[in-house]
Order: C-alpha cells, then sequence, then structure tokens
C-alpha cells in the first residue's frame, strides 16, 4: 500500500568549520526541524502550517526554503499528485544553525517516502540546494549536505555535487553556544570581500587540506594546528558581540578550534571530550560578560542525518 503522509526529522548543521568556506559542515542533531507531508490530490504543492520557533516563514511555496525545495522535486519527477505541508520549526532564523538548510532537506527526506520509486540521497542534495538559495540567495551545500547525510561532511561541486562524508577522532566533542541574536546569512554574504590575497590563500588551503588529512589520520595535533580562518572571520568577527573574547576562552580552556558557526552569530569549538564542559562554561560566560544570553549544546560529531520519523 502506498505512503499517504509521512514526517521527516532533519538536523542542525555547523556550516564552514572554520575552514571549508560553503564546502564544510557537520550536523548537529541537538536542534532540527520537522516537516510533514501529505500526498493531496491536487497536483503542485502547498503549505498549511508554518509552527515552532520561527512561525512567521512565508507560506507562499516558491518563497519557503522547504516549499521551494520541494517545486524543484515535484517539477524534476514529473509528479501526478500534490504536496501538502506542515513544518515544524525547531532551529531558530538567522542562528547560523542551518536552519533553513534542515526544512528543506527534512521537506525532500519526507517526500521521498511517498514516492513508490525513492530517489538517492544525492538526488535530494539537488532539490534541497534549491530551497537553501531562497533564503540566502545563493547556491551553497555546506549546511543541506550534513543535514542530509550526518557527521562531517565535504561537498564538492554544485552541478553534480560530490559529497565524501569524514571520519573524525573519536573522542572530538563539538561546543555549540548561540547568543540569543539574529545574524542574516544574506547581509553576512553580502560584507565579504569579493577577492583573497594571495598569502591568505595559500595559508587557508594549507589548513583546509591539514584539517581534512588531520581528521583521516586521527592527528589531532594537525587538527589543532590547520582550526583557523584567515578569510572569512576575520571578516565577519564583528557581527559577533564578545567573538574575540568567547574564541581566546575557548581556546584557553583546551579547545582544538573555536570559530562562527555558518554565517554566525553561533559560535562552535570542536574539543576533547573531557574538555567539553569547561570550554563550553567558559564560552558562556565570556558571552554573559557583555551581558549576551545564549543557548548551549555538546554533542559528538558523527551523527545520522535527516531521517523518516513516521509514516501513514
Ligand atoms: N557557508 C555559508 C556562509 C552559509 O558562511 O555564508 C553558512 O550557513
Amino acid at each position: 500500500m502506498s505512503v499517504r503522509r509521512a514526517s521527516a526529522f532533519a538536523p542542525g548543521s555547523v556550516g564552514n568549520v572554520a575552514i571549508g568556506f560553503d564546502i564544510l559542515g557537520f550536523a548537529v542533531d541537538a536542534v532540527g526541524d520537522r516537516v510533514s507531508i501529505e500526498r493531496v490530490r491536487r497536483p503542485g504543492v502547498t503549505i498549511s502550517a508554518v509552527r515552532g520557533i520561527a512561525g512567521e516563514l512565508p507560506r507562499d511555496p516558491a518563497q519557503n526554503t522547504a516549499g521551494r525545495a520541494l517545486l524543484a522535486m515535484h517539477e524534476a519527477l514529473g509528479l501526478d499528485f500534490g504536496l501538502n505541508l506542515e513544518i515544524d520549526k525547531g532551529i531558530p532564523l538567522g542562528s547560523g544553525l542551518g536552519g533553513s538548510a534542515a526544512s528543506a532537506v527534512a521537506a525532500v527526506v519526507a517526500a521521498n517516502a511517498l514516492l513508490g520509486s525513492p530517489r538517492p540521497k544525492l538526488e535530494l542534495l539537488k532539490f534541497a540546494m534549491q530551497g537553501e538559495a531562497v533564503s540566502s540567495g545563493s547556491l551553497h551545500v555546506d549546511n543541506i549536505s550534513p543535514s542530509l547525510f550526518g557527521g562531517l561532511v565535504l561537498t564538492v561541486g554544485i552541478d553534480h555535487p560530490r559529497v565524501k562524508q569524514i571520519p573524525v577522532p573519536g573522542e572530538v566533542r563539538a561546543v555549540i553556544v548561540h547568543p540569543h541574536m539574529v545574524l542574516s546569512t544574506r547581509e553576512a554574504r553580502a560584507i565579504l570581500k569579493r577577492s583573497v590575497e594571495m598569502s591568505d590563500f595559500v595559508w587557508q588551503t594549507a589548513n583546509l587540506a591539514g584539517f581534512i588529512s588531520g581528521c583521516y589520520t586521527n592527528d589531532l595535533d594537525m587538527i589543532r594546528a590547520c582550526f583557523e580562518d584567515v578569510v572569512i572571520e576575520p571578516q565577519r568577527q564583528a557581527l559577533i558581540p564578545g567573538f574575540a573574547a568567547v574564541r581566546a576562552a575557548a581556546i584557553s580552556s583546551g579547545a582544538l578550534g573555536c570559530s562562527i558557526s555558518g554565517a554566525g552569530p553561533t559560535m562552535f569549538a570542536w574539543c576533547l571530550e573531557h574538555e567539553a564542559q569547561r570550554v563550553c562554561s567558559e564560552m558562556i560566560r565570556e558571552f554573559g560578560r557583555g551581558g549576551v544570553e545564549v543557548d548551549h549544546w555538546v554533542v559528538p560529531v558523527e551523527s545520522q542525518g535527516a531521517r523518516v520519523i513516521e509514516t501513514a
């Protein structure tokens, strides 16, 4: 019997991971969005409800990340039935935790469960990318890929994306600290310079290569040495009150590295499991010194990614 209704959960994510601007990200299972989709007779895509912590999102499917992803999927697959969706937002808007990507991913994963012949994740990725573009104004995959696949994910290419899940040393934990403020990804992208100094290009390339090789070879010293964004972070840090003090507190408490989650304002650190609580407390304390309230999580980097949680 065919599935009439399906719900999927997609986790939030930390984009860029300091050194992989627009191409590297990891999933954060502790937060996420849920999308429920019902098969309806009339072809097309409709949104009947947006609930949760970002209920003011547009209900016009073309203006909504989940809606746009489904429009792309509906058209590409030539579906002869319609899709009505309900969105439950668990990720704050403008937090830098990949909320728009999670909605788009949850939507395509739920819709996939309604198909007689489900599509592979790589194809779903392309549909979800169309949704992400609605909110940020650009096609980038560093949130979509980890939200869909789980764990630390490198994505190479846009038209024909190649996705690689990268192993992370087992004792690494991610500390996520979300200050209660909103930063638009679109604006945080608009301030970036269009060109990069040759010396910074070399440094950043070395850091990305070293970081990924450190992950594959369990080399924590290499990961620590390479955990520095010399291109994007210097331009964006002024957008986050207390950034320098929070980062310094994380590093002096033993973190392997600390940077901006995606476009911000959330900050994240990687650290060893036994140091994670201390790093987290110090980051919270520094935000607090500036009068900034936060939410915080300590999570493993490995995770399952988006999944169907209910079908009927
Ligand atoms: N990689 C993008 C950026 C999106 O930093 O602008 C992050 O969520």
